[in-house]
This record gives structure tokens, C-alpha cells and sequence, in this order.
């Protein structure tokens, strides 16, 4: 059992994109999106990051060993229930989020218009506050127009045990 009562997690994900599927982010369905993301799940790869971020901070290893793409159950799967599933975890040992912060890395459309959604859905699927969650984007700069990716840090800390 760890003696720190904080503990930082990292976590990130990159979807490539294609013509004709929808592109989800932190739950969310983003609207004129031209590319949605290829992916055995909804290819959400902000919420992949934050649930990998959750995972690293306690060495919960990541969530390819909780739900594998593999496995036909999980083709489709809203990823808001890989976030659930790690924060479930995280409680178990004692700990809980304290503030995160997202970037998410996409050419097109712009994701401004929709930071509040996404940093209120987020912070519903954590139990934070929105004043806890930050949503940043980024585009590739045309680097990779055809690839969406995300990175999360989340502090947790100990709140039992
Ligand atoms: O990547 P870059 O620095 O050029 O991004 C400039 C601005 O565009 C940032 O303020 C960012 O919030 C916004 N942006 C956006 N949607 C994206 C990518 C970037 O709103 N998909
Ligand atoms: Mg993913």
C-alpha cells in the first residue's frame, strides 16, 4: 500500500480517423465532425486517456488489460464505462481524483464551441467539480489531420484507509 496521499497519473490515446463514423470525445457526440475515430469501441480517445490516466497513478497497469479490443463483447463500447470501471478501481484502494487536466489533439472541426460540454461531462463521469477540469485542444498543425489524440494527467489523492 502506497504512504503518498497524492499520487499523479498519465495516461493518453490516438484514434486514426475516417470518412463516414462518429466521433465521440468525453462522451460526447462532435458535431460536423467530417472523420470519426476507427475503433474497436466508440474510439473515444479522450476518456481512454483520463481512464488510463486513473490507472497509472496507482500502477493499475492500463485499461487494454480490463477491457481488451479483442474481445467481441466490448465492440462499440460507450467508454464511459472504462472510465467508470477505473475510477471504481481507484476508489477501491482509497484514493479519488482531484482535478484533471485533458488535451486533445484534432485538426478539425474546432472543439472550442464545445469545451463546456466536455469538461461538465467529464467532470460528471470524476464526481469533480467543472472548476477541477481542464479541457485543452490542440490541432497537429496539419501534421496528422487524419488522427485524433488525447493526453491526461489526473492528481489523486487519499481519502480513506
Ligand atoms: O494548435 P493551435 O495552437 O493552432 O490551436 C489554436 C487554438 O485553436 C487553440 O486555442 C485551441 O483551443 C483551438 N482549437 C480548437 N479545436 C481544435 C484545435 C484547436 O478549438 N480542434
Ligand atoms: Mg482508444
Amino acid at each position: 500500500m502506497s504512504v503518498l496521499p497524492f499520487r499523479i497519473g498519465y495516461g493518453e490515446d490516438a484514434h486514426r480517423l475516417e470518412v463516414g463514423r462518429p466521433l465521440v470525445l468525453c462522451g460526447v457526440p462532435v458535431p460536423h465532425a467530417e472523420l470519426g475515430a476507427v475503433a474497436h469501441s466508440d474510439g473515444d480517445a479522450a476518456l481512454h486517456a483520463v481512464a488510463d490516466a486513473l490507472l497509472s497513478g496507482l500502477a493499475l497497469g492500463d485499461i487494454g488489460q480490463y477491457f481488451p479490443d479483442t474481445a467481441p463483447e466490448w465492440r462499440g463500447l460507450d467508454s464511459r464505462q472504462i472510465v467508470a470501471r477505473a475510477l471504481e478501481l481507484v476508489q477501491a484502494r482509497g484514493y479519488a481524483p482531484a482535478n484533471v487536466a485533458l488535451v486533445v489533439t484534432l485538426d478539425r472541426p474546432k472543439l472550442g464551441p464545445l469545451r463546456a460540454e466536455l469538461a461538465r461531462t467529464l467532470a460528471e463521469l470524476l464526481a469533480l467539480p467543472e472548476t477541477e477540469v481542464g479541457v485543452s485542444f490542440k490541432t497537429s498543425e496539419g501534421l496528422a489531420p487524419a488522427h485524433v489524440q488525447a493526453r491526461a494527467t489526473v492528481l489523486l489523492t487519499q481519502v480513506a484507509g
